[in-house]
């Protein structure tokens, strides 16, 4: 979902942020641009539709020089993709260069007052008001830039990442942010904004994270200043980040997808480490240990996300009701937040969010805090937006996830609610002890078992080739599997732009059974469960209709075996741990048939990889 990088320091800036935006290419866009100071301080602004690299052709040939500039990759909300609507957009007298991510709300009623005192529009987008506005109300109170960027956002209704820049100002950077993700980098002499970390963390480690409704003025050799639109001062502690530079590497895997794919293993030690103690068998999450009285006195557990991140928290009420007898609701957030829900303070909300930055996960969250309700978050990046929001939390710990389709972070999440739902259940005494070590002993040695799963993709990927004939694909499951069904089922959509559906195994027969034949390939997720011999007929049911089925199956089994026309066998784990094993068949399944279709598997048509406008 777009992206915002900027330089302003002593180095060639043109150079840095194409290269920031080429890492920030994964959060999906359809055009990009660059605004550059050269050292007679002329502003120049180059922009086009299409993929970075339409971009660095473009600018072939002419002035990119200057220390100072702002890039930006565009993912259109108002106004087509095209070169006209790409940022950065000048402004009227062509003085300021301004880029965005995010919505301008009340674009048109500003737009109305610009066109009065004259102001004329070249693009489609609400970002050209912004930019418009900033240069009139400059213009009308003789303020610096940062100044007139401050006034102006005090009348701007909506979500907004920006940095801006001004002719003959060769020594001012200014960003603001409101509900859209943006990062200052520190470095010597030298600072970078970002969307997020990966243009930054080749040049520096250390960063400030700009909260909602701050202005940042950046200058060479100087603190930066920041302040609210109140014109208030804020200070900022430097955080140094732990990314590293390999992390957002491929690191020889064609895709990033693959490569975090067969990350799990290592996503999970880390999610584990330092919380799942092997020599007493313990789980320990401080963020549980410090607020367990929280979850003793809850009468409800609303869990809120979006896609995948919404399949895992399905899996987290199967988790709560079984080991901590705690009613949950499982929410999606884009529903949740406009419908008028019932909220009390005794509530605990729990959103799910890899990126932190969902819009819709993130207004939940807020719609929750409004009622007083407790908020619990789950979290990959450190330092998000929901991260910030919250009263406590987990981090997965997953590190960077680069592809647009979850892996890594959709089985660190589930190992987070498992290890929290262990750690209550525990506490609150409603999950035996025995039950309790005997999980988190397989809890303890899951590795060894996704590892083993990691063997399956040569078979997977020859599977794969027989099934991209296919229009349609149906996804079963039960119980803990049946959210798993649902994640196998978007993760073929999401990247092979093949249907799947999703369905709990026992609803085939109440409608989904009349699109079962010989053209409907059926993935059935059947490890060995207590509801295993109610999915054997089920299995039965498909066969009798000639539908094609793939069986993901523990190792040895034999019923399903004997009906499958292909059965992917997994090791034997207990119930609450299998979708951490399930999960990764369909994951090389629908990543082998989007390449063997010559999909863009890690940037999918019309996908981001975090949703921060609604
Ligand atoms: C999943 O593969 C997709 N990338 C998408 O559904 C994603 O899970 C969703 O947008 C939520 O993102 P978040 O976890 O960053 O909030
Ligand atoms: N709303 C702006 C536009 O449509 C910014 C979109 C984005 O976040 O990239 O141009």
């Amino acid at each position: 979902m777009c992206g915002i990088v900027g330089y302003i320091g002593m180095k060639d800036a043109f150079p840095i942020l194409i290269k920031g935006l080429k890492r920030l290419e994964y959060r999906g866009y359809d055009s990009a641009g660059v605004a550059l100071l050269n050292s007679e301080g002329e502003l120049n602004v180059y922009k086009s539709k299409g993929k970075v690299k339409n971009l660095e052709e473009y600018c072939i040939g002419k002035d990119v020089s200057g220390t100072i500039g702002i890039a930006h990759t565009r993912w259109a909300t108002h106004g087509e993709p095209n070169d006209l609507n790409a940022h950065p957009h000048y402004s009227q007298s062509e003085n300021i260069a301004l880029i965005h991510n995010g919505i301008i709300e009340n674009y048109l009623a500003i737009k109305k007052m610009l066109v009065r005192e004259g102001y004329t529009f070249k693009s489609d987008t609400d970002t050209e008001v912004l930019v418009q506005a900033i240069e009139y109300i400059k213009k009308r109170y003789d303020l610096t830039l940062s100044e007139a960027v401050q006034r102006t956002l005090k009348f701007v209704i909506g979500a907004y990442a920006i940095g801006v820049i001004e002719k003959n100002k060769p020594d001012c950077l200014v960003a603001a942010r409101k509900g859209s993700p943006l990062i200052v980098g520190i470095g010597e002499g030298e600072f970078f904004l970002g969307s997020d970390a990966t243009p930054i963390i080749e040049y520096t480690s250390n960063v400030i994270y700009l909260n909602d409704e701050e202005v940042v003025l950046l200058q060479r050799n100087k603190k930066p200043v920041v302040k609210t639109l109140k014109d208030e001062d804020v200070h900022h502690d430097i955080i140094k980040i732990k990314l590293q530079l390999e992390d957002i590497e491929k690191g020889g895997y064609p895709h990033f997808m693959l490569k975090e794919i067969f990350e799990q293993s290592k996503s999970l030690a880390m999610c584990m480490n330092g919380r799942l103690n092997t020599e007493l068998m313990e789980i320990k999450l401080s963020g549980i240990t410090t607020n367990i009285e929280r979850f003793r006195s809850a009468k409800r557990i609303i869990i809120t996300a979006c896609g995948t991140s919404w399949h895992a928290a399905l899996i987290g009420k199967y988790l709560f009701e079984e080991f901590c007898k705690i009613p949950v609701d499982v929410e999606v957030a884009s529903e949740f937040r406009y419908r008028s829900p019932v909220i009390h303070s005794d509530d605990i909300l729990i959103p799910i969010s890899q990126s932190g930055e969902t819009a819709d996960t993130l207004a939940a969250m807020e719609l929750a805090k409004s009622h007083g309700a407790f908020i619990y978050g789950i979290c990959n990046v450190v330092g998000s937006s929901i991260a910030r929001g919250t009263d406590s939390g987990t981090y997965t710990h997953a590190g960077p996830e680069i592809g647009v389709a979850s892996t890594k972070a959709f089985t660190t999440q589930v190992t987070v609610l498992i290890m929290m739902a262990l750690q209550i259940g525990r506490e609150l005494k409603t999950l035996p002890e025995a039950r309790y070590k005997k999980i988190v002993r397989e809890l303890a040695n899951i590795n060894t078992k996704i590892e083993e799963c990691f063997e399956l993709s040569k078979e997977i990927r020859k599977i794969s080739s027989v099934f991209t004939y296919a229009r349609n694909f149906m996804y079963l499951g039960r119980g803990y599997n049946f959210p798993v069904a649902l994640e196998g089922a978007l993760k073929l959509k999401e990247i092979s732009y093949i249907h799947a559906e999703g369905y709990p195994a026992a609803e085939m027969k109440h409608g989904p059974i009349a699109l079962i034949d010989e053209e409907m390939p059926v993935v059935v997720v059947s490890p060995k469960l207590k509801t295993y011999e109610k999915i054997v007929s089920n299995v039965q049911e498909i066969k009798a209709r000639k539908g094609k089925i793939i069986a993901i199956v523990t190792k040895g089994d034999v019923d399903i075996k004997k009906m499958a026309d292909f059965c992917i066998e997994i090791p034997d784990t207990e119930e609450c741990l299998t979708p951490l094993l399930t999960v990764i068949p369909l994951q090389f399944l629908s990543y082998y048939i989007a390449t063997v279709k010559g999909r863009n598997v890690d940037q999918p048509r019309n996908l981001a990889k975090s949703v921060t406008v609604e």
